[in-house]
C-alpha cells in the first residue's frame, strides 16, 4: 500500500538551518513528515533529548504537516510503527552519499519494504554539520547564519559545556 507519511531521522544536536531545509522540502513532498529525534547510543549529545525535541518543535512550529517525536532502537521498526514506509534523508556532499547509501542498504536488509528517499540539501547549507556548529560556538565563532535564532540562544546557554568540551579535546592531544 502506498504511504503518504515519511520519517526524517537524526540526532539533531542541535537542529541547523541545513536540517530545516530538508524538513521543509520533505513537508512539501509528503502529506505528513515525522521528524524523529534519535536517542543515539553511539553519540554523547551536547543537548539532552528533551532539549533537542523542544528546539525541533519550536523551529518547525509553522509547518502544519510536521510532527516531532523521539525514537529508540532500529529506525526501520519505528518507521513501520508510524504506518510509514519511507525514510527521508538529506544529501549534502559526495561523502554523505557514500555513507547514506551504506545506511540505506543496511536498512533495506532489515526491512525490504522500507524505502529511503533522498533530497539534495541546498548548496548554501551543504557544508554545515552539527559538530561544526558546536565547535565554532565553543570557540565563540558567529554561528548565527547557520542555525535558527532559538538554537543560537540555546547554544549561548551551553557555553560552559561547550568550553569544557574544547578544553577536554585540547588536553587529550
Ligand atoms: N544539514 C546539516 N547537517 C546535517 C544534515 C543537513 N542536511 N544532514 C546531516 N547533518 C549532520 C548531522 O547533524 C550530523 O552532525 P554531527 O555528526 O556533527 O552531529 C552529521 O551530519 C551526521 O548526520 P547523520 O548521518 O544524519 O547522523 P545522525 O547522527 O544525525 O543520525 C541516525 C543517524 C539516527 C539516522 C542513525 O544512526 C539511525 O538510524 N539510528 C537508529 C539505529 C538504527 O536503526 N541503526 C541502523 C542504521 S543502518
Amino acid at each position: 500500500m502506498p504511504t503518504n507519511i515519511a520519517v526524517y531521522p537524526g540526532t539533531f544536536d542541535p537542529v541547523t538551518n541545513g536540517h530545516l531545509d530538508v524538513i521543509r522540502r520533505g513537508a512539501q513532498l509528503f502529506g505528513e513528515l515525522v521528524v524523529a529525534c534519535a536517542v543515539n547510543i553511539t553519540k554523547q549529545p551536547l543537548f539532552s533529548l528533551s532539549e533537542r525535541l523542544d528546539l525541533l518543535k519550536t523551529v518547525t512550529r509553522g509547518l502544519r504537516n510536521v510532527r516531532v517525536e523521539s525514537f529508540e532502537g532500529m529506525v526501520v521498526d519505528y518507521v513501520k510503527r508510524q504506518g510509514s514506509r519511507v525514510i527521508l534523508r538529506g544529501i549534502r556532499t559526495f561523502s554523505d552519499f557514500e555513507a547514506e547509501v551504506q545506511m540505506a542498504l543496511a536498512n533495506r536488509t532489515f526491512a525490504p519494504e522500507v524505502e529511503t528517499v533522498f533530497v539534495c540539501a541546498s548548496l548554501e547549507e551543504s557544508f554545515i554539520s552539527s559538530r561544526l556548529i558546536r565547535e565554532a560556538a565553543a570557540l565563540d565563532g558567529d554561528v548565527g547564519r547557520f542555525v535558527p535564532p532559538e538554537v543560537l540562544e540555546a547554544l549561548r546557554g551551553k557555553k560552559r559545556a561547550l568550553h569544557a568540551q574544547v578544553g577536554s579535546h585540547r588536553k587529550g592531544k
